[in-house]
């Protein structure tokens, strides 16, 4: 495949400012990137560098203040928020530190959430969660509550949501955070594994260790996006 069937996403000359009071914050100055299906993007930098900024405009999230976003060729800053809310449900699964589970409902009702949303039927989508999960190694959790799972099993479920619409594109904003070593390592094998089936990954991180998996790192720091950096040599 080519480079550019496999651009998913595209930011173009996007600027987020915010204003509070008589002063605007400048959370991330004028940056052009583009995503790769198949590819684990790293956005690396301290924190208030203007990270979860980017990835909230990749994810339709907000709106830039000046610029352009792009799905597929499509300009999607133009759509409404009503528009942009069914991207998010249709083209992206989100996984963030802190799981966002609903802790009244159990491990399969969080996951059977989004097809609800999207009007999948009851059933459907009780078989669609359930193999979700099974594909998360959590085939025997179904019926547990969020606070009788450990974080790194939280944030299976998380990720069995996030994957249960089968999105395009995946992004995670410190997914591995508030886990153990032993747990990060296997959310991030998932996330590798994800890319591998052709899913574009991007994942939020200061965490200096999830470099290995990543094909590509963009490094941001005081709003400004500089030294991306590709681990291969395939952008021919
Ligand atoms: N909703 C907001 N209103 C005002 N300022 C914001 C808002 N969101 C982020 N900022 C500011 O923008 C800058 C970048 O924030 P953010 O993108 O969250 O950084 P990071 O994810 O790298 O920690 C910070 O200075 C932050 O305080
Ligand atoms: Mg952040």
């Amino acid at each position: 495949m080519s480079l550019m069937e496999n651009k998913i996403i595209e930011v173009k000359k996007v600027v987020k400012t915010y204003k509070t009071g008589d002063t605007t914050i400048t959370a991330l100055t004028e940056t052009t990137e583009s995503f790769d299906l198949g590819k684990v993007t790293l956005i690396m930098g301290p924190s208030g560098s203007g990270k979860t900024t980017l990835l909230s405009m990749i994810g339709c999230v907000i709106y830039p203040t000046s610029g352009a976003v792009f799905f597929d060729g499509e300009e999607v800053s133009k759509y409404s928020e009503k528009q942009l809310a069914g991207v998010r449900l249709h083209k992206i699964g989100f996984i963030f530190q802190q799981f966002n589970l609903i802790e009244p409902l159990t491990a399969l009702e969080n996951v059977m959430q989004p097809l609800l949303l999207m009007g999948v039927s009851k059933s459907e989508a009780l078989e669609r969660s359930k193999i979700a999960l099974e594909k998360v190694g959590l085939g025997n959790r179904f019926k547990n509550l969020p606070k009788k799972l450990s974080g790194g099993q939280k944030q299976r479920v998380a990720i069995a949501r996030a994957l249960v619409t089968n999105p395009q594109i995946v992004l995670c904003d410190e997914p591995t955070a508030s886990l153990d070593s032993k747990s990060a390592v296997m959310v991030m094998e998932e996330l590798k594994g994800l890319a591998a089936d052709g899913k574009a990954v991007i994942i939020v991180s200061h965490d200096l260790r999830l470099r290995k998996y990543a094909d590509r790192i963009i490094y941001v720091e005081e709003g400004v996006v500089s030294n991306t950096i590709s681990n291969e040599d395939d952008y021919k």
